[in-house]
This record gives structure tokens, sequence and C-alpha cells, in this order.
């Protein structure tokens, strides 16, 4: 049986609003992924969104919550939520050690909603659709560098 998990947190930023900052933090994030993620077999996306991390973690359940273990207790954000942690058939990353579906002033997502429900299946499936919405940032910042 494969032993590929998905999870999907949303969280704070704790980096305020200096843009160069902010940049700076999350290059050092996605340096640490590019570090990390490989050996574990860990791939994924992460979005900074208004003032909010999105990320996907896909990879073998023990390496996922290893991970996301050392992931929440980084100062860099606060209140971390667990949209999903379920078994997956296939990744929606496979190709990147941490995918990055970029920047965003505003919230373009339901992400408040996300966080103020309070049933767990309405937080699933507005979480799913966070997921598809970062798969396709990513996939438009991909076609943007080949132009
Ligand atoms: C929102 C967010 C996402 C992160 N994602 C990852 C990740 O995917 N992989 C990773 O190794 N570190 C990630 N980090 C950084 C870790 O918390 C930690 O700083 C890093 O793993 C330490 O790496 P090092 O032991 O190689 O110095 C993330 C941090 C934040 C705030």
């Amino acid at each position: 049986m494969s032993d590929l998990y998905h999870l999907a947190y949303l969280s704070q930023s704790t980096l305020g609003d200096n843009q160069v900052f902010i940049r700076n933090e999350v290059e050092q994030i996605l340096a640490a992924a590019k570090r990390n993620n490989p050996p574990r077999n860990v791939t994924g996306a992460l979005l900074y969104s208004g003032g909010y991390f999105c990320q996907l973690l896909e990879g073998p359940a023990s390496e996922v919550e290893h991970l996301f273990e050392v992931i929440m207790s980084d100062d860099r954000h606060q209140g971390v939520e667990i949209l999903f942690f379920d078994p997956a058939p296939d990744r929606y990353f496979g190709a990147w050690a941490m995918a990055f579906a970029g920047y965003d002033e505003r919230p373009p997502f339901k992400i408040m909603g996300v966080k103020a429900s309070q049933d767990d299946i309405h937080a699933r499936a507005l979480g799913r659709n966070l997921v598809d919405a970062m798969s396709r940032l990513v996939e438009a910042r991909e076609q943007g560098r080949k132009h």
C-alpha cells in the first residue's frame, strides 16, 4: 500500500508588512524546503496571501508529521490550523521540493471563511479549493517564466 499523505494548513504570518523583509524570509523558507524536503520524499506548495500562509505538504505520513512539527514551531507564523491530513492517491506537486504559488497583498481566497468555519467537512472542502487554486497559481507562474 502506498504511504502518501496530504497535509494542508493555514497560518497567520508574523512577518509584518515590509514587503522586502517578507520576500527575504519567504526565500529562506523555500531554501530550507529545497534542502530538507527531497531527502524526506516530501513535496508541496506554499502560498503567501494577505498575511496568511497556506501550505500543502505531501509525502509519507511520518515524514509529513515530522516536518509539520518543525514548521509549527517556527515563529514566522502563528495560529496554525490544519485543513486536512488525509491519505491521497497522487501528488499535486511531485516535481517540486516546495512550489511557490506567490505573494498576494489581499487574500484572493476565502481564507477568513475557512478559518471561521466550525464545520469540519466545510473546512475540508474549502481547503481543497485552496489547494486547487495554489495548483493553478503555480502553473501560471511557470507559464510566466517561459515567456
Ligand atoms: C510557512 C512556513 C513553511 C515552511 N515550510 C518548510 C518546508 O517545507 N520545509 C522545511 O524544511 N522548512 C520549512 N519551513 C522552515 C522550518 O520551520 C525551519 O526553519 C527549517 O526547516 C529549518 O531548516 P534547517 O534545519 O535546514 O536550518 C517553513 C517555515 C514556515 C514559516
